[in-house]
């Protein structure tokens, strides 16, 4: 490949590497002359024309898309479905009267999801796609494009573009609140500053991740990611990370419904993750790890500073509450990078997997 890795021994630890940078090129990318965040005036003509936002995606980019319905919801007040692409296309829900397509994929080229795109053109829908790669196919062919500048992602774990994804949208739905006149009362711009410092701050700390992988999921045969709210989509994606590149089966659950059924499977031992970063359901999710821990369960409380308590595992930087995927699904990357090193993984290239899937 012509992007180097440099000193790096893979390309994953690269590209968790560059998220700071990552978002810091975002804050600039779609800063106007006068140093406000904006985009381009026809994509917020169409996100203001929308009656309701369908993001479709796959994978880690669906996980992101996750976080952009609460976004859009949250600081606009713009109702958003999420849709898995190879669902969408072969069981299309019923339509708003004025829907407004949102394509979320780093290569631009998933299959899955131009088939979505292609129907939907078809039905003569507006479509914005947000990917990282300008001149891909999703973009050339929908109607408006939202660009990423994460740089390449060679590793088939994303990481960088994920971060990219969420930092995206948020500056999308804030952008629309702001025209809206919603009333939006943080400055993202800043907000987004203190989030690429806050990764930082756990980049630093490398070593920390990699004693809780070893101390977690050295023998592991299976481990949980539990959340709640923003938490549970993060939790989402955290599994994936555990499962693609050190191949131990994990699942992302919502705190609260494990005891309907999951809870099953909590052994002595199990590891179960557990993101604490949102106020409103803090209490909520200690109850549920304690409800695993009292079964054998062996926790991991990953808590965001000013919800933190005595006995957490890891303590990550506070930022905005919208904002915490950013800074939360960092420490899982990691975790599962150094799992995936410890179970001797081909950690950029797992098996069975290619970067963008083109075959429907
Ligand atoms: C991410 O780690 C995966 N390799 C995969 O889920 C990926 O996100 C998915 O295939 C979608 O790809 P895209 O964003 O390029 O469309």
């Amino acid at each position: 490949s012509d992007i180097e890795k440099g000193t790096y021994p893979h390309y994953m630890l690269k590209e968790m590497d560059e998220q700071p940078t990552v978002i810091r090129k975002i804050i600039q990318a779609y800063e106007s002359e006068t140093g406000d965040l904006t985009i381009d005036a026809d994509i917020l003509q169409a996100l203001q024309d929308a009656d309701r936002l369908y993001i479709i995606a796959a994978g880690t980019s669906y996980h992101a898309g996750l976080i952009g319905k609460q976004y859009f919801e949250k600081m606009a007040g713009i109702p958003v479905e999420v849709h898995i692409s190879s669902e969408f296309g072969y069981n299309m829900p019923l339509l708003s009267e004025k829907p407004l397509f949102i394509f979320i994929t780093q290569s631009g080229e998933t299959a899955d999801s131009r088939q979505v795109l292609v129907k939907i053109k078809e039905l003569g829908y507006p479509t914005l796609t947000v990917t990282n790669v300008p001149g891909s196919t999703l973009s050339r062919e929908a109607d408006h494009t939202l660009l990423l500048h994460a740089g390449p992602e060679i590793a088939v774990a994303s990481t960088k573009a994920y971060v990219a994804q969420v930092a995206v949208l948020a500056v999308a739905a804030y952008v629309t609140a702001k025209a809206n006149g919603q009333g939006v009362e943080f400055d993202l711009k800043q907000e987004l500053a203190i989030a690429a410092n806050g990764i930082q701050t756990i980049i630093d700390s490398k070593d920390v991740l990699e004693d809780i992988a070893e101390d977690y999921l050295k023998i592991a045969r299976n481990a949980f990611f539990i959340g709640r709210n923003i938490d549970f989509c993060v939790s989402l994606e955290g599994a994936l990370k555990l499962k693609e590149i050190s191949y131990i089966q994990a699942e992302g659950f919502a705190g609260g419904e494990l005891k309907h059924g999951t809870i099953a499977l909590i052994e002595e031992g199990t590891p179960v993750f557990a993101l604490v970063t949102q106020e409103a359901v803090s209490l909520n999710i200690r109850g549920n790890v304690k409800e695993v821990a009292a079964r054998g369960a062996y926790p991991c409380i990953i808590a965001m500073a000013g919800v933190d308590e005595d006995g957490d595992r890891l303590v990550i930087p506070q930022v905005n509450e919208l904002l915490t995927p950013l800074v939360s699904v960092v420490p899982l990357q990691l975790i599962s990078y150094y799992a995936a090193l410890h179970r001797r993984c081909d950690v950029d290239k797992p098996r069975n997997l290619a970067k963008s899937v083109t075959v429907e």
